[in-house]
């Protein structure tokens, strides 16, 4: 570099919206920063001043338990100040649509927008109307751009390295805004990706997106790196496209017999929350290879490094 020049910040995004978008060297950028935030988490007193004075509120129209809390956490460890906007006490039971219920939270001095809305597109409308950061926490069936970068975090962590693994995505591909956004980091990544589930729910069609489809879960299993099991998301899906439970279970299960069949180090993963004894045996999901409560610590740092790199993009601008 030449004396007075100044190289261009990895990362220069106010929002957060999908990680379709993210370049593999700003992917690398987030699980990097998340790495320094790590320790935050084991310290006695759990706090680092990097948004001190900022404002973060909580938007969701949908039910959380992990990404809500783990945001929550994350903006509290940064010194944050937290807002959480509680639906059902809200005026938008009185017909406030949801850019006039951003656009007044905004006008309390907002500086972060975290939301959850069940319609595909919300968090990239909402971005586009109002002049603070937006976090997209899952919209709809499109994107959880959160969930794939702590999921990767984790790939990363425990195997080493992204690039070059297996890794197979199981179920309700279909429904599931965490199978979109896990390919695509993992694409980006150069992982190779293959989605395992009945046509209804895993169509051939995702093979347009450069993937492996197939449903033969048993043929696979030997050749798995990763295996990241979805949830049934009974609240997306019609009956029709479902096989009965007992039927899912038998073809799609992960259960200690399948794992015989793996690698001695394949690692499993769910998103949560888990259908204990559909998607996953509990034995499965509480033994060695399971990464499910690893995912949740480690979304707490990944979320830290989000928005404090946000905010960081937000004050340059
Ligand atoms: N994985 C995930 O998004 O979980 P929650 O719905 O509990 O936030």
């Amino acid at each position: 570099m030449t004396a007075g020049t100044r190289t261009k910040p990895v990362w220069t995004r106010k929002h957060l919206l999908a990680i379709a978008e993210l370049s593999r060297e700003e992917i690398v950028h987030v699980l990097d920063t998340a790495v320094g935030f790590q320790e935050v988490s084991t310290r006695s007193v759990k706090k680092v001043p990097a948004l001190r004075g900022r404002v973060v509120v909580l938007m969701f129209f949908e039910e959380s338990t992990r990404t809500r809390m783990s945001f929550e956490l994350a903006a509290q460890r940064l010194s944050a100040d937290t807002v959480d906007f509680v639906e059902k006490m809200s005026s938008t039971s009185k017909g406030e649509t949801l850019l006039d219920t951003a656009r007044n939270i905004e006008a309390m001095g907002v500086d972060i927008m975290v939301l959850r809305h069940p319609a595909a597109g919300a968090a990239q409308h909402l971005a586009e109307h109002v002049s603070c950061c937006v976090v997209n926490a899952g919209d709809g069936q499109h994107a959880h751009p959160t969930q794939a970068l702590l999921d990767l975090f984790t790939i990363r962590e425990r195997k080493g390295r992204v690039e070059g693994l297996n890794v197979a995505i199981v179920g309700d591909v279909a429904h599931s805004r965490v199978a979109r956004s896990d390919l695509r980091g993992l694409q980006t990544l150069g992982a190779k990706v293959t989605l395992v589930g009945p046509p209804t729910l895993a169509p051939k069609s995702f093979e347009t997106m450069g993937v492996r489809v197939t449903s033969d879960f048993e043929r696979i299993l030997p050749e798995m790196d990763v295996i990241n099991m979805l949830r049934i998301q009974k609240e997306r899906m019609t009956a029709s496209g479902f096989p009965s439970v007992r039927e899912y279970i038998r073809l799609f299960g992960m259960n200690s017999d399948r794992l015989k069949h793996c690698k001695p180090d394949v690692l499993i993963m769910h998103p949560g929350p888990v259908n204990r004894g559909i998607e996953l045996a509990a034995d499965v999901a509480d033994g060695p290879h399971s990464s499910i409560l690893r995912q949740v610590t480690n979304g707490l740092a990944v979320r830290m490094a989000v928005l404090f790199l946000c905010q960081q993009a937000a004050a340059v601008e």
